[in-house]
């Protein structure tokens, strides 16, 4: 049986606008395990940000919990959670995330700066800013490391933003909507990139997604439509 990676029982989410709760999440259960790419498939506004944002513990649920490899996280505290986010999880979101004061090179390096920091990784610098170069080999973007984030396209810098996400080598790479502002080429690149270097680094891949073709590269679909989860076709 591969590893379960993270599991949320019963996520219940609302935000409150006032007078009425707007119910997001109803009881919502999902669990993707090692080596599983899944796609989390609805229309804008259904959830899945929000969703990601808990799996992610940038937020927390109203009811529910999640688990990461059969701890409870989303209960901890910030700096323990802070600490699960920096170790065990990569993140690729829908906008540009690289810091702009930053080369591609340091951005790659980032989450190794901040584990190195926090006296969490047995790593040196050097270490991670080869490992940084060795992903950004692997893509085709090491011409590109002094750069600034500025000075390169769309399609490089979410490329390069998955390198970061991988930096730390993950358990799992959560991604969101990550292709939403980039033209179908340069989209089907970075799905191309991320199911490779997911399945190459052993790193699961939890996807939200709008659009029904980007799918076929998961290796699981689950529905999402009013508040909770469906199974989906597994291709
Ligand atoms: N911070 C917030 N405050 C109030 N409502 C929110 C907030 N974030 C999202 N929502 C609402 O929650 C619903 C789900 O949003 P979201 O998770 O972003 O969906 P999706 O990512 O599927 O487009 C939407 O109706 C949205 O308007
Ligand atoms: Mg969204």
């Amino acid at each position: 049986m591969p590893e379960l990676i993270l599991a949320a029982k019963n996520l219940r989410k609302s935000y409150d606008l006032g007078e009425a709760a707007v119910p997001v999440l109803k009881g919502l259960d999902f669990s993707v395990s090692a080596g599983e790419f899944v796609a989390v498939l609805g229309p804008s506004g259904c959830g899945k940000s929000t969703l990601l944002n808990i799996l992610g513990l940038m937020d927390a649920p109203n009811e529910g919990e999640v688990l990461f490899r059969g701890s409870p996280v989303s209960s901890m505290d910030e700096s323990a959670r802070a600490r699960v986010r920096n170790e065990g999880l990569g993140f690729l979101f829908q906008f540009d995330s690289l810091l702009p004061e930053f080369t591609i090179l340091e951005n790659v390096v980032m989450p190794a700066r901040i584990a190195i920091a926090c006296g969490r990784s047995r790593e040196t610098l050097t270490q991670a800013q080869e490992q940084a170069l060795s992903l950004l080999r692997e893509l085709g973007l090491e011409r590109l490391r002094d750069r600034f984030p500025v000075q390169t396209s769309g399609g490089e810098r979410q490329r390069a933003a998955l390198c970061r996400a991988l930096i730390n080598r993950p358990a799992l790479i959560l991604a969101d909507e990550p292709t939403g502002n980039l033209d179908r080429k340069n989209g089907e690149k970075v799905f191309d990139d991320l199911k490779a270097l997911a399945s190459q680094n052993g790193t699961a891949v939890v996807m939200a997604t709008h659009n029904e073709a980007a799918c076929r590269w998961a290796s699981r679909t689950v529905h999402m439509s009013d508040g909770i989860l469906g199974s989906g076709l597994d291709f």
